[in-house]
């Protein structure tokens, strides 16, 4: 499976990714992932940093001249303090290019963020989707996910 540990080098080359991400997401609802102007030096910069955080996830598919067609990335949060369980891996982002999906990329990205977040201790992974995206979830669903909560949101006039 052509799934490995990103490096400095591939955050160039997944930030066209993660602007395809967020322009779906911003299509879909505006509201809820709305970006502000140039945010992807913002990103890189978190990315660049996820790199070296040994309790991070940050991980990419590649094609066969090992240039990234997908990433996952995915932290440890802690949990409010009223809770049994003190902290949880979140799963940011997950995108595989048009072309390579099917193929068990997300699936191979998923479970390399599953085993390194086990591996450090961390007992549960926690993901989001856009309430439209039905596919999402059918993925997760299929990698052992199961729906928690649903965010609801009103807009206000100002
Ligand atoms: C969601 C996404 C990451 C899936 O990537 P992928 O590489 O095609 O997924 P995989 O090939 O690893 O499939 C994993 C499993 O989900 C299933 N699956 C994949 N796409 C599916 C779809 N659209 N509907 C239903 N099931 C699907 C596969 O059959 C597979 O199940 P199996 O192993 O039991 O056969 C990809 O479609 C994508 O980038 N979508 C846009 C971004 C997005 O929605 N990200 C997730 C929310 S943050």
């Amino acid at each position: 499976m052509p799934i490995r540990p990103a490096t400095s080098s591939d955050v160039s080359l997944v930030l066209p990714m993660v602007r395809a991400q967020y322009a779906m997401h911003v299509a879909w609802d505006a509201a809820k992932f709305g970006v502000k102007e140039g945010f992807e030096a913002g990103f890189g910069r978190w990315m660049a940093g996820l790199v070296k955080d040994p309790r991070g996830a940050f991980f990419v598919a590649t094609n066969d001249r090992d240039v990234p067609v997908g990433f996952l990335v995915a932290t440890v949060e802690r949990e409010l303090p009223l809770y049994l369980l003190a902290e949880y891996a979140f799963i940011h982002d997950v995108w595989v290019e048009k072309d390579h999906r099917g193929k068990g990329l997300a699936r191979g990205l998923v479970i390399a963020a599953l085993e390194k977040f086990k591996a450090i201790g961390i007992r549960q992974v926690r993901c989001e989707t856009a309430h439209i995206n039905e596919d999402a979830r059918k993925v997760f669903s299929k990698m052992g996910f199961r729906p928690t909560t649903v965010v609801m949101l009103k807009e206000l006039a100002p």
